[in-house]
């Protein structure tokens, strides 16, 4: 945990619940030990979503849809998000929860690499959502600068791993921290970073 768990104790108390499906969701992702972003830091993405009235939305690393669906509703009735992810089973299960939740005809669903599926899908986005593992970061962010409409939002999710930016061991965890300085550096992105959860970065596409 990156603040005092205390902290984040509290601030989960005060999540309203969720909704039968989400609540589900969150229940098997525990269960089988999916990393999804969970309630916190999906109210702030819906409310990046909310703010810039995001509505199309590429989400690279997508699991079993959960932020999928806290994106698609952000993002209303005129959204076109893009749901990506390398695992067959899990774009099964996620478009079980998209019927139920009533958001399967808002989302494009695309088995495979999500970079991929990116290049695939002409135009900008209004926000892309990066949640893939964490060594392939620097490329989403070689990938993603053309992508993103000027003003448009580049979120990613973990940008503080567990604390373990602070001394790099992994691959993995150099991979972050690449991440990370390149991202602030770029003069093509205005950057912020905040301690939610494992740390959430939001840059504007300047
Ligand atoms: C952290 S989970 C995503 C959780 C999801 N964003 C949520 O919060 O509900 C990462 C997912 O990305 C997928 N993934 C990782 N790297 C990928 C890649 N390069 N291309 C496609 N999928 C990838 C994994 O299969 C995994 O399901």
């Amino acid at each position: 945990m990156i603040t005092d768990p205390n902290i984040e104790q509290y601030m989960h108390d005060l999540l309203p619940p969720r909704d039968e499906v989400l609540a589900e969701i969150e229940a098997y992702a525990a269960e089988h030990k999916i990393p999804i972003i969970g309630p916190a830091v999906a109210r702030f993405l819906t409310a990046l979503v909310k703010m810039t009235k995001a509505k199309r939305i590429f989400e690279l690393g997508s699991a079993v849809g959960y932020s999928t669906i806290w994106l698609v509703r952000a993002a209303g009735p005129d959204a076109e998000v893009h749901y990506s992810d390398g695992s067959p089973a899990n774009a099964e299960r996620a478009r079980g929860y998209f019927e139920r939740a009533g958001v399967a005809s808002r989302i494009s669903v695309h088995v495979g690499d999500a970079l991929t599926a990116l290049a695939s899908v002409p135009g900008t986005f209004d926000l892309i959502f990066n949640d893939v593992d964490k060594d392939g970061y620097p490329a989403v962010l070689d990938a993603v600068p053309d992508r993103i409409k000027p003003g448009g939002l580049f979120v990613t999710d973990n940008t503080l791993w567990h604390g373990r930016v602070l001394h790099p061991q992994e691959a993995t965890d150099a991979a972050v921290c690449l991440f990370n300085r390149r991202l602030f550096e770029s003069p093509q992105f205005y950057t912020t970073q905040l301690p939610i959860r494992d740390g959430v970065s939001v840059a504007i596409r300047l």
